[in-house]
């Protein structure tokens, strides 16, 4: 009940589809009992009389309850099931802007397959209950205690009779809830790992067939696929095998009530049509019982899943917004860090040591060193990707914390090492970041990165659809994609995470004498392996495990002895290296 609870913002708003749909079902139930009353009615009142003369009359009452029964049911189905799929719809949107605010340190451990899972079957799930369950509970409830009612009313001997047995059908029901409910959840779980193999194997097809491992994946899947089945098949045997039990428990309440109710009648202290009337009620009671096991059961599911969806609407955003972000009119792009150390994880290694530097509006600051040094990490700062466990982070002299984040992240372009393309049209990749561009724009920011020409050559142009993961595209051409996207934001801050790591020399040489003039005006970070893309800027840091070993300007470096020496060394002994091979072969 507290999962229930705690999601009620999601529902409360459809409330009233649920209260109109509770009052039909009243109706529905009211009218379910007066049945076999009528029944009782026509038999003793009207038949055992030979009042026939009333059979119009009952006929005709019959015929109105049945069209109040049928209208009730179609408004009470209609409206619960409003009710389930208006609050998921508010649900399901719930989740997914939860999704867009969570930060990056959530990705960090997610499961697509799992939040996907989440998204769909979970919520499904949660409908279930809320247009389905919720209701079936209360019309068990209901339908029990006016049943028992009536026939009290009728026989209070008879009724405790009929009813002897019903402890050992609950006892029954129980067992079946304990023992569906662990398959159940097998099932669920056999289901997801299925998923996650898909998707896995989905995902890195790449790399499945050019290592020749499909046959190796089949067999992982068949072992899914099996899992799966075993668990749907053992679940079906506890079903079939409940039922009829249950059935046989209920049949002997129905043979006790058959004897004792006809000697009762033989006595005559019942009525023939109070024997047939009971004969109905007590399948009233009796259906419900059997189902309850199967509703007791939804509610647990969804109970599980409404504690998987909290589990996504209640994680921590960590990154926060403050009330009144300080609104620049234009960000100069002057960044400093002061003293900034950054943990990703408590208790892990600093990724980032005491870093400090300061980049002037307009000027170029390469970052160099070895894999795992820290330099994206720098960049993730000024975005406030994470946040830095210590020390400052100041864009034009204020903290990052007090823009707001639209602005701060709308003023720093990236071009990441591995670029995301989403499957709709070149042209809709270009202006991701900013919707609103002109064909203009987006034909001069292609042109810009180098991209225009492939772009043209392409059957459709700027209208071709690219396929997931920006398939039917080369390395390269996903970098040159990414980088117009970044120029047509017009940020003040640019940062060229390995962007041309994936293009030739020839392209990187375009694409750098093209960057020269985007780069005018902007503070730019160039994260390069090769020296040749980062030489030319006003200073080079130098990382080695999260520390700075090394800054100054590519000619100060080259004289200093140290690591970049060495990095220049190595790189460009292969040039003479490769030209040497040259000479002394021709
Ligand atoms: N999201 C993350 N969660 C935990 N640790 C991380 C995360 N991102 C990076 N790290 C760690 O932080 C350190 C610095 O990583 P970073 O990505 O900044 O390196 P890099 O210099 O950009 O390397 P590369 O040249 O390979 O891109 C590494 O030890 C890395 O394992
Ligand atoms: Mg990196």
């Amino acid at each position: 009940m507290n999962t229930l609870f705690k999601l009620k913002a999601y529902y409360m708003p459809f409330k009233r589809y649920f209260f109109l749909s509770l009052f039909f079902l009243v109706v529905v139930t009211f009218i379910t009992i007066v049945y076999p009353i009528v029944l009782q009615v026509t038999i003793d009142e009207v038949v055992y009389l030979e009042r026939y003369a009333l059979i119009p009359v009952v006929a005709g009452v019959f015929i109105i309850l049945m069209l109040i029964k049928s209208i009730s049911t179609y408004l009470q189905q209609y409206l619960g099931d409003l009710f389930g799929i208006k609050s998921v719809y508010s649900l399901r949107d719930g989740l997914y802007r939860k999704l867009q605010r969570l930060p990056f340190r959530y990705y960090d451990n997610a499961k697509t397959g799992d939040l996907m899972s989440r998204l769909t079957a979970d919520v499904e799930a949660f409908r279930f209950f809320l247009s389905f369950g919720f209701a079936e509970l209360i019309r068990i409830a209901l339908l029990i205690v006016v049943s028992l009612s009536v026939m009290f009313f009728y026989s209070a001997s008879l009724t405790l009779v009929t009813m002897a047995a019903m402890p050992f059908l609950l006892v029954v029901v129980f067992q079946f809830d304990k023992r569906v409910h662990p398959a159940f959840r097998g099932i669920r779980k056999a289901f997801g790992n299925m998923n996650t193999r898909v998707q896995e194997n989905i995902s890195g097809m790449t790399t499945v067939k050019s290592l020749s491992r499909e046959d190796y994946e089949v067999g992982r899947f068949t072992d899914r696929n099996d899992e799966y089945r075993t668990n749907y098949i053992d679940t079906s045997n506890i079903w079939a095998k409940y039922f009829p039990l249950m059935e046989f428990v209920g049949n002997v309440s129905v043979v006790a009530l058959l004897g004792y109710g006809g000697y009762l009648v033989m006595q005559g202290s019942l009525q023939y049509g109070e024997l047939v009337a009971f004969f109905s009620l007590v399948w009233y009671i009796l259906g419900p019982l059997m189902n309850l096991g199967f509703v007791i059961n939804l509610f647990s599911q969804s109970k599980a899943s409404g504690e998987r969806l909290l589990e996504i609407l209640q994680a921590e955003e960590e990154i926060q917004e403050i009330k009144q972000p300080f609104q620049s009119s234009a960000i100069e792009g002057h960044v400093t860090f002061q003293d900034v150390t950054l943990a990703y994880d408590e208790g892990d290694d600093a990724a980032l040591k005491d870093i400090s530097f300061e980049a002037l509006p307009g000027t170029t600051i390469g970052l160099i060193g070895s894999t795992g040094s820290g330099k994206t990490s720098i960049t993730q700062l000024m975005t406030r990707f994470y946040e830095p466990q210590q020390g400052e982070v100041l864009i034009d002299g204020k903290p990052v914390q007090e823009y707001g984040l639209k602005q701060l992240r709308s003023s720093i372009g990236f071009v990441l090492q591995e670029t995301f393309l989403f499957s709709t049209s070149i042209k809709e990749n270009i202006a991701y970041g900013n919707p609103e561009a002109s064909m203009e724009d987006i034909m001069d920011a292609a042109k810009r990165a180098q991209a225009h020409e492939f772009i043209m050559a392409m059957p459709k142009g700027y209208d071709t659809l690219l396929g997931e993961r920006g398939m039917g595209l080369s390395g390269g051409q996903k970098q040159r994609i990414a980088i117009a996207r970044a120029i047509l934001i017009d940020p003040c801050i640019l940062v060229l995470d390995d962007a041309t790591s994936a293009v030739d020399m020839e392209t990187e040489v375009r694409i750098q004498q093209a960057l020269k003039e985007v780069m005018k005006g902007r503070t730019t970070f160039i994260i390069a392996h090769r020296i040749s893309s980062l030489k030319h800027a006003d200073e080079i840091i130098v990382l080695a495990d999260g520390v700075i070993t090394e800054r100054g300007t590519h000619e100060k470096l080259l004289q200093n002895g140290g690591p970049y020496q060495r990095i220049y060394d190595i790189q460009y002994q292969d040039k003479e290296m490769v030209l040497n091979t040259v000479k002394s072969s021709s």
